[in-house]
């Protein structure tokens, strides 16, 4: 490879130089493409030291050594698990994909809006399709827990069986699964999160699940474009199902927290800060609806709102957006903040913190 030579603190410093002053000046996607590239060649900062004992955790049975992952949507196709895993991940979620391969929407797609460090995408599932992704990812080692995130073709005449193929495809290979029915970028795929649909859905994709051969954890993907009504309704559906998990939340479309900036206006769902207190208010109401383990993602953008989501009650954490302005060095400042705000409270697991403010967050519509 050719950067084989460099010290891995000169690596590191490369990407993260490419990061936060190259990127930030190129087009949205094209500077996603340069850093999936880079992290496809080695380039990518790995983790020196080990993750500090008090964020190891268990979600679902599986066994993280720290509770921070990778979102859904920077690597749909599969192609850099590894390397993320390496940076110091403890979950890597690819995807969405989708049965057939689509192109998405046209672009541009992805917009930046630096003033509020948001990020707005209306990328509509563009992915390599199920046959190309399980290709990809049969047989490949992740040193994290590896989760495949499913969803519906654009066209397709039966969602709910797009959602089945992908559990039939994925369960052997995957740690866990997410059905993702919360993206606003594909017509009526929100829908699913209605009652009736819910139910029906839940049926066929943890029907199919139960015939695997592992009993994959599968965690359903909701919007924070819900309100208490829609809420209540999900958890009485899933209450009496034996779905593994919740992920709160996916962008929203709302623009209130955006409003007036350059960019605002784009169509799509908007994610990064100006997402943070929602998606941590609807945490907080989910959580307050069922017991079940829940991924809180939404505008975590420093050690600070990352703890914040394990007070409103997640038991892991995911980010993406932050990313884009605030270089590869967040995750390690999460962790090593998380670490300390353990021992801070005289605890000694993340496990500990989960839910202690969640009555505080709840409040609020
Ligand atoms: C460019 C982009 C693409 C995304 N694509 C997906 C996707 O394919 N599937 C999905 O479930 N979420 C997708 N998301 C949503 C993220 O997984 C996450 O839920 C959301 O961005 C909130 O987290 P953040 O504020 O840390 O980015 C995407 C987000 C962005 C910014």
């Amino acid at each position: 490879m050719i950067f084989e030579g460099f010290s891995p603190l000169l690596r590191s410093s490369l990407v993260a130089g490419l990061t936060r002053d190259a990127l930030l000046s190129m087009d949205p996607e094209t500077a996603h493409g340069a850093t999936i590239t880079a992290l496809r060649l080695g380039l990518a900062p790995q983790q020196q030291d080990p993750d500090p004992p008090e964020l190891r955790t268990s979600l679902c049975g599986l066994d993280l050594s720290n509770p921070v992952g990778m979102a859904a949507g920077f690597d749909k196709n599969g192609e850099v698990p590894r390397p993320l895993a390496r940076m110091g991940f403890g979950m890597v979620e690819i995807g969405t994909v989708t049965p057939l391969p689509q192109a998405g929407n046209p672009r541009p797609r992805l917009f930046r809006i630096p003033e509020a460090e948001g990020v707005i995408n209306r990328m509509g599932f563009n992915n390599d399709g199920h046959d190309e992704v399980f290709r990809r990812l049969n047989g490949v080692r992740v040193p994290a827990a590896l989760g495949i995130n499913i969803g519906a073709n654009k066209g397709s005449a039966d969602f709910v069986a797009d959602y089945a193929k992908g559990v039939a495809r994925f369960a052997r290979i995957a740690d866990y699964l997410t059905v993702n029915i919360s993206s606003p970028n594909t017509p009526g795929l929100r829908d699913l999160q209605h009652e009736d649909a819910l139910k029906r859905l839940l049926s066929a994709v943890l029907t199919v699940r139960g015939k695997s051969p592992v009993r994959v954890p599968v965690f359903l993907k909701l919007a924070p474009d819900l309100d208490q009504a829609a809420m209540d309704a999900i958890a009485a559906v899933i209450a009496g199902t034996d779905l593994d998990g919740l992920i709160v939340s996916n962008t929203t479309i709302s623009r209130d927290a955006v409003a007036g900036l350059a960019n605002a206006g784009e169509k799509g769902g908007l994610s990064g800060k100006p997402l943070f207190d929602l998606a941590t208010r609807r945490l907080a109401q989910m959580r307050q609806r069922t017991a079940l383990p829940i991924i809180g993602v939404g505008g975590i953008h420093s050690p600070e709102t990352a703890l914040a989501k394990f007070e409103a009650g997640a038991n892991a954490v995911q980010l993406y957006s932050a990313l884009v302005f605030g270089g590869l060095d967040l995750l390690d400042r999460i962790k090593r903040g998380l670490a300390k705000a353990v021992r801070d409270a005289g605890k000694s697991s993340i496990a500990d913190l989960v839910g202690t403010r969640t009555a505080e967050w709840a409040s609020g519509k």
